[in-house]
């Protein structure tokens, strides 16, 4: 058994990053500061799920809600350490306590717009948390490191795959920018302190549990309760969907990786090769819900990229990464488990 910090394990990907290194049989550490970017009640969901209790919850307040949480899965070989990546202190006085094996660092403030809202908050939790974090571990000697980055990077890309040998220097968003210099960053910690890095960039990520600000889930709940859809653009963009269950087995098997190894950095896409448009998202959607959307046509947003597609050649040669559920399947898994919780 090993112990393993996972940071934003109370968020979307983080949760079901704790949940699969439990059932691997290892103890998990997750900092997260439940963050106001959405309802912290979905990242309680999202904990307890993690930890792998399905007990209900009788909500109190945030305050109150958050205390019960931390007695309730600190019971097992989980602990919840509610505190923030900015905060050296915190970093410190838990490791300190705790002899870890590897950290998996997810917390970030996600999504594209709002950064182009507060972009100095942006920075001051993705870049200066990131470094914090990267801080903390040159003091307690943890050495290996798998650090959440993204597609965006990429830029507007043509509609072709992205390749990690690719110039990325022209991010069109504060948080793409941001997610640059944590790579950057993890480079000069890995030159300087030895420290072995995968930087994994996810190609949008959906499955139980998503981001309630991304598109499959808005779509989702607008489709399922009848309410008008907003479009933006012709239809024509395209992302490479990354259903979770895929996600979560590459990045444990970078983490296998970087244990593995000594002297690596490493830039990883986590995509599936493929990509679907905006009006095949909707279509398969809308045929998995047997439901029509109601569509509204909006400009283009400003920040978004038109297209992504990742080339997994590096994945597949480096630890064996092979995605294996296709859109269609896993906008099924998604809208059964969706149902399941909303009845
Ligand atoms: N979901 C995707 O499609 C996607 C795509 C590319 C990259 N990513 C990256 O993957 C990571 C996880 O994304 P997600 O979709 O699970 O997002 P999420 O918002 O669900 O999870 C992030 C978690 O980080 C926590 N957090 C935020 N600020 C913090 C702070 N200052 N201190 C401690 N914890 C903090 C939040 O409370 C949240 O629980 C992020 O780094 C994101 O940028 C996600």
């Amino acid at each position: 058994m090993k112990t393993y910090c996972v940071t934003g394990g109370a968020g979307f990907i983080g949760s079901h990053v704790c949940r699969r290194l439990l059932e691997e049989g290892h103890r998990v550490i997750n900092i997260d500061n439940f963050s106001e970017f959405y309802d912290y009640r979905l990242k309680v969901a999202n904990v307890l799920r993690g930890a792998g209790l399905s007990a209900g919850f009788d909500w109190k307040d945030r305050e109150q809600d958050l205390r019960r949480l931390e007695t309730m899965v600190n019971e097992r070989q989980y602990r919840l350490c509610i505190a923030d990546i900015r905060d050296p202190h915190a970093l410190d006085a838990l490791f300190q306590s705790e002899q870890v094996d590897g950290i998996i660092h997810l917390a970030a403030l996600a999504g594209v717009r709002p950064s182009i809202e507060n972009p100095l908050l942006y920075e001051e939790v993705n870049v200066r948390g990131t470094m914090n974090l990267l801080e903390a571990m040159r003091r307690h000697g943890i050495r290996k490191w798998v650090c959440a980055s993204s597609s965006s990077v990429y830029g507007n890309h043509p509609d072709s795959p992205c390749s990690e040998s690719e110039a990325v220097d022209k991010p069109i968003s504060p948080y793409a920018a941001t997610k640059k210099a944590c790579e950057e960053m993890g480079f000069t910690y890995h030159h300087l302190y030895g420290i072995d890095v995968a930087m994994l960039r996810f190609f949008t990520v959906y499955g139980p549990g998503q981001r309630p600000d991304l598109a499959i889930n808005k779509f989702i709940r607008l489709i399922e309760s009848g309410d008008e859809v907003t479009l933006y653009g012709d239809g024509s963009t395209s992302r490479d969907y990354t259903y979770i269950d895929d996600t979560v087995n590459g990045i444990i098997r970078a983490l296998a990786y970087v244990e593995q190894h000594e002297q690596v950095y490493e830039i990883v896409n986590l995509g599936t090769g493929g990509t679907v448009s905006l009006h095949t998202m909707v279509k398969t959607i809308e045929e998995g819900l047997g439901k029509r959307a109601r569509l509204k046509a909006m400009p283009e947003q400003v920040g978004d990229v038109n297209h992504t597609m990742a080339n997994i050649a590096k994945a597949a040669e480096l630890f064996g990464y092979a995605p294996k559920i296709s859109f269609a399947d896993g906008i099924r898994k998604y809208i059964n488990w969706y149902r399941g919780v909303m009845q």
